[in-house]
């Protein structure tokens, strides 16, 4: 464990510690330096937390908490982690407001830790009944319906579809668009129990991508060069004179559904059958609420938790909403709703508009109002995150960020954030610690640095700063960034801080 501290270490300091927030020393960087200075020294950079432990990718050989696809979410080993170290025990209540898969809410179960999570995504809930009910599955009538499956064929005449929006159109083969309908309807059924008809939703959600012309990648899905975007793009672009696209997807042979369906209910079954085999839940309660935190944090009583584990979106331009069109359209989410839904997030894409009307509005109804201007001060009087809004300006005046709404993001995502921050404070008892997971980010050559930023605020709330664990592997620079601006060290960060 190599514990980092400006005057001890210079040279290992010097790998995590920023030491130029402005490239070019364009703009006024001074409040970002003294905060640096500041919090590095509760800097640690442990083997404890590692790329594998904060990503998806320890959760992929992790029998329950692969069954939702979800790469954006953390691991059970950093919960069970975070849990000893906060020394959370049975019959304690962990909050995750940001709740994604439900990686928290199924450790504290399985640990016989009450837990509450929100998250606006319509897939947390069907991924979190689905795994929380592992321990009470009937596996005969698992087999049963996987036996049934197997024998079950699409009539030739069958016309409908599943249903789709914009961003999906053309998603499938047009068989598999009738395909994944046919089962949907098949699963609407009162042959099996409620919760194996919930199981059969989660598999069919994982297999969406799996079947249809597109990948997820990065912020986008990316087109198979067969489907109908791609040939019709191809088309515009031959008819126009313009040279054909470069780059193709090719996914191969695509499964039908059905082969899909049955490879996931495979593998739940046999997760299932060895957890069953092998675990007892303690009696807890795991509560869901499919809704945005912002607006349902302050709904909830004063201190009732004793530990917060959490991963919020960070602040880097990624759309929850255009990564998982394919399921949303699949559970229903029309063209409307899905704007709507972006809306939703934290501000944490350049299409997100300004949030703070409603959520005056909010806490006026809730009686709350006090509340609302303290926190609205702390934001305002925050010379760090002024620094970092202006700079972003005159960046923006200077040609150095092509997209206002970039502006727009990094001061809604610290707004917003505070407001969750205070929250949690209020609902924490004493002696309650915070976690947050989190990445830095740099814009238009500005770093900021999203982990000590929220350390500040949380510290101007009322929260004791206990340790910024970051990440041997740092976070990469984006090629533009680094061919215009330099390379700097951008932090991929545990922050914890405690209710004193
Ligand atoms: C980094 S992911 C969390 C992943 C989670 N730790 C896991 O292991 O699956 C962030 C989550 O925040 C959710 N989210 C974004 N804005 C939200 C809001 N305003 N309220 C509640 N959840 C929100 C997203 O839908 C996403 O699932």
């Amino acid at each position: 464990m190599e514990q980092l501290s400006l005057f001890d270490m210079p040279s290992v300091a010097d790998k995590w510690q920023v030491q130029n927030f402005s490239a070019d020393n364009f703009g006024e960087q001074s409040a970002r330096m003294r905060l640096e200075k500041k919090l590095i020294d509760i800097t640690e950079v442990s083997d404890k937390f590692n790329r594998q432990n904060v990503s998806y990718q320890l959760s992929k050989n992790d029998s329950l908490h692969r069954w939702l696809k979800y790469k954006e979410g953390f691991s059970a080993d950093l919960v069970k982690k975070l849990l000893k170290e906060f020394d959370i025990k049975q019959g304690d209540t962990v909050l995750d407001p940001f709740v994604g898969s439900g990686t928290t809410s199924l450790v504290c179960k399985m640990q016989g830790i009450n837990s509450i999570g929100f998250d606006i995504l319509p897939m947390s809930e069907i991924s979190i009944k689905a795994k929380q009910s592992v321990l009470d599955y009937d596996l005969a009538e698992i087999k049963r319906l996987i036996l049934e499956i197997e024998n079950l064929s699409m009539p030739e005449n069958y016309n409908n579809r599943t249903p789709y929006i914009t961003i999906t159109d053309g998603a499938y083969p047009e068989n598999t668009e009738k395909e994944i309908a046919f089962f949907t309807e098949w699963n609407d059924n009162d042959k099996y129990s409620e919760i194996t008809r919930n199981l059969v939703t989660l598999c069919i959600l994982n297999s969406l991508e799996k079947v249809s012309y597109t990948a997820k990648d990065g912020q986008f899905l990316r087109w198979d060069y067969r489907s109908k975007k791609m040939l019709e793009s191809a088309e515009y672009r031959k008819r126009n004179g313009k040279t054909p696209l470069v780059i193709r997807l090719d996914k191969g042979n695509l499964p039908t559904l059905k082969q899909s369906l049955l490879d996931e209910l495979n593998s739940v079954y046999s997760d299932i059958s060895t957890i069953q085999k092998n675990a007892t839940f303690g009696k807890t309660d795991l509560n869901f609420i499919e809704g945005n935190a912002l607006y349902e944090l302050p709904k909830l009583e004063s201190e009732l938790l004793n530990g917060v584990i959490t991963s919020p979106p960070y602040c880097n331009r990624y759309d929850y909403t255009r990564t998982y069109a394919l399921e949303l359209a699949y559970l229903g989410i029309t063209d409307e709703k899905i704007k709507k839904l972006r809306q939703e997030l934290l501000s944490c894409t350049v299409e997100n508009k300004p949030k703070i009307d409603y959520i005056k509005e909010h806490y006026i109804a809730l009686g709350k109002e006090k509340d609302f201007n303290k926190i609205m001060k702390i934001v305002e009087n925050n010379k760090t995150l002024a620094e970092i809004n202006n700079s972003l300006n005159e960046r923006s005046k200077n040609g150095d960020i092509n997209n206002k709404g970039v502006l727009r993001m990094v001061n809604g995502y610290f707004l917003e954030l505070t407001f969750i921050y205070a929250e949690l404070y209020r609902l924490c008892k004493k002696g309650a610690k915070v976690a947050f997971v989190n990445d830095n980010v740099r814009y238009g050559g500005e770093v900021i640095s999203v982990d000590f930023i929220s350390t500040e605020l949380a510290e101007q709330i009322g929260f004791k700063p206990v340790k910024v664990y970051s990440l041997k592997q740092q976070k990469g620079n984006s090629s533009q960034q680094m061919a215009k601006f330099g390379r700097v060290p951008l932090r991929k960060s545990i922050t914890v801080w405690n209710k004193c």
